[in-house]
């Protein structure tokens, strides 16, 4: 497949290439196509005045996951509802109840935003997948926490399913921007088998909405880049200047703060500690995270990588990390040290996507810039004749997310060369008609 593309004309492969290289605003990630969070909203029993839901949000994506502070929920009521009492969750505001006399409401907003209850909150409050304070891990990582459920008692609705109206303009953020949910869809009430599994019963109805991600919602510069090396040359890739911002001190002032600074301390704790914006270290590229990937050693019929990822942000300690890569040779990934992996076939057929993460209470939190601020991993790969070779930078991956975020790689024709290696722009030209040959091919799968 690749090899027919080869014989695409440069130009329309260059065009191509362009055209992956832009950001687009669309929420499509070819390395999880099918991502995404449906919100589940169950109606399990009537009331006088309303209705009971089970609200259940499931992250169907494979590597993306929502860390501390935690997601946050908010819809838009369509009557004159009112939350009487919820648990699993609670709203972050109670909103004017003042109408109100005998029984007083959770809450009174048209648009309440719910959040999680925390840890080892009390026990007549939780429900079940209730109380992670809106950690939300991914489906490939750890599905059995990658659904978070709350139970909500609705007033003032309808009391039938004619009457009922569903809840419109539902909103996540994860707790900052990034998902687009899709309107609620009412679809085939849920049935739930009993424990034996010799009778189901089933909702009242049931509506879905779908959430999808988007790194250009989200914010517009990187989190993370990708620096190079190997064996074969001594030169050192560093992550592209700027990837992730670029150092200001004029117009910026504290936009970042240098690794040996004796104010330090005191910038980390400072008042703005608990803002989400990272704090970084100095550095060319800026970014929170780097992924390093060193090709380390070449055996007979193996080679060995090594990965480090590294910490810059002086204020987030990255628990459940995970980093996602790309590279044909995974397909014959033989042992891998202290990471845990699993491989990631979005198109059935093709599995060069590898997800990593870390061990539970080993390494499983890459904590806050500075010493301790990095986690490392060796990958052995059994050659594949024919394929493997050391030319044109075919060691190198070809694409890494940390965190579901994509990271801003170095060009091709800056990847370390073999001595003696064919000319600059040859190499760097094939390696984007191989690349761009197989992202066709994967489309073409994929349609
Ligand atoms: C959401 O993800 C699930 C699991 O991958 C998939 O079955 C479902 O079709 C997706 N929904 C949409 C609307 O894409
Ligand atoms: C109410 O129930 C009917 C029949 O089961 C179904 O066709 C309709 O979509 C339901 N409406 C809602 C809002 O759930
Ligand atoms: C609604 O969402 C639930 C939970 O993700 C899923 O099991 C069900 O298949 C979805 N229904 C439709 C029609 O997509
Ligand atoms: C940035 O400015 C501060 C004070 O204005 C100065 O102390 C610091 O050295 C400057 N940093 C850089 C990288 O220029
Ligand atoms: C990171 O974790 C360490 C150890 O658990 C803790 O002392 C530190 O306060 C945490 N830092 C942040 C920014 O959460
Ligand atoms: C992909 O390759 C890895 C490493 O050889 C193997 O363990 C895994 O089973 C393969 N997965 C698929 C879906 O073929
Ligand atoms: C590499 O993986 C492919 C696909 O899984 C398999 O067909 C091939 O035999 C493997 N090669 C080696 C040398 O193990
Ligand atoms: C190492 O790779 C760089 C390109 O990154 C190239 O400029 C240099 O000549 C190479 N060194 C050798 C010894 O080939």
């Amino acid at each position: 497949m690749a090899l027919l593309f080869l014989r695409l004309g440069a130009s329309i492969a260059l065009l191509l290439a362009l055209s992956t290289l832009v950001p687009s605003s669309d929420a499509y990630d070819p390395l999880d196509p099918g991502g995404n969070i449906t919100i589940k909203w169950d109606v399990m029993e009537w009331n006088p005045d309303g209705y009971t839901a089970v609200v259940s949000l499931y992250n169907y994506q494979q590597y993306r996951h929502i860390q501390l502070p935690g997601w946050k929920l908010s819809w838009v009521w369509q009557k004159k509802e009112i939350i009487w009492k919820m648990f699993g969750g609670q709203t972050t505001e109670q909103g004017d109840c003042s109408k109100f006399k005998a029984e007083i409401p959770h809450c009174c907003k048209r648009d309440p935003e719910i959040v999680d209850l925390l840890p080892g909150a009390p026990y007549g409050t939780q429900f079940a997948n209730c109380c992670r304070g809106g950690v939300l891990n991914s489906w490939a990582q750890d599905s059995a926490n990658a659904v978070a459920s709350f139970k909500v008692v609705v007033g003032q609705a309808g009391t039938s399913n004619k009457t009922v109206k569903v809840p419109s303009s539902f909103t996540l953020r994860a707790p900052g921007p990034g998902y687009t949910c899709g309107p609620a869809k009412v679809v085939s009430p849920t049935k739930f088998i009993s424990p034996d599994g010799r009778r189901s019963t089933q909702a009242h109805a049931t509506w879905n909405v779908t959430c999808t991600y988007s790194q250009f919602v989200a914010r517009r510069s990187p989190t993370c880049c990708v620096s190079l090396s190997s064996f074969y040359n001594d030169t050192i890739v560093n992550c592209p200047t700027c990837s992730c911002g670029c150092q200001n001190n004029n117009s910026k002032p504290g936009s970042c703060v240098e690794g040996n600074s004796p104010y330090l301390a005191s910038v980390v704790n400072g008042q703005s500690a608990s803002s989400l914006e990272p704090l970084v270290e100095c550095t060319s590229h800026m970014c929170p995270i780097r992924v390093h990937w060193h090709v380390k050693v070449n055996y007979k019929d193996y080679w060995r990588v090594k990965i480090t990822v590294t910490n810059f942000n002086y204020r987030m300690n990255y628990s459940q990390w995970n980093l996602v890569a790309q590279h044909p040779n995974f397909n014959n990934l033989t042992t891998i040290f202290s990471f845990n992996y699993k491989p990631l076939s979005p198109y059935g057929t093709i599995n060069d996507t590898a997800m990593l993460w870390g061990i539970k209470y080993y390494n499983d939190m890459l904590v806050t810039a500075g010493p301790d601020g990095n986690v490392q991993s060796e990958l052995l790969f059994r050659k594949e004749p024919g394929a493997f070779t050391f030319q044109k930078g075919w060691a190198f991956p070809r694409r890494v997310y940390f965190n579901g975020d994509n990271c801003v790689m170095p060009p091709p024709d800056a990847y370390p060369w073999l001595p003696n290696a064919s000319p600059r722009f040859s190499a760097s030209l094939t390696l984007t008609l191989v690349t761009v040959g197989t992202a066709m091919a994967f489309l073409l799968v994929h349609v």
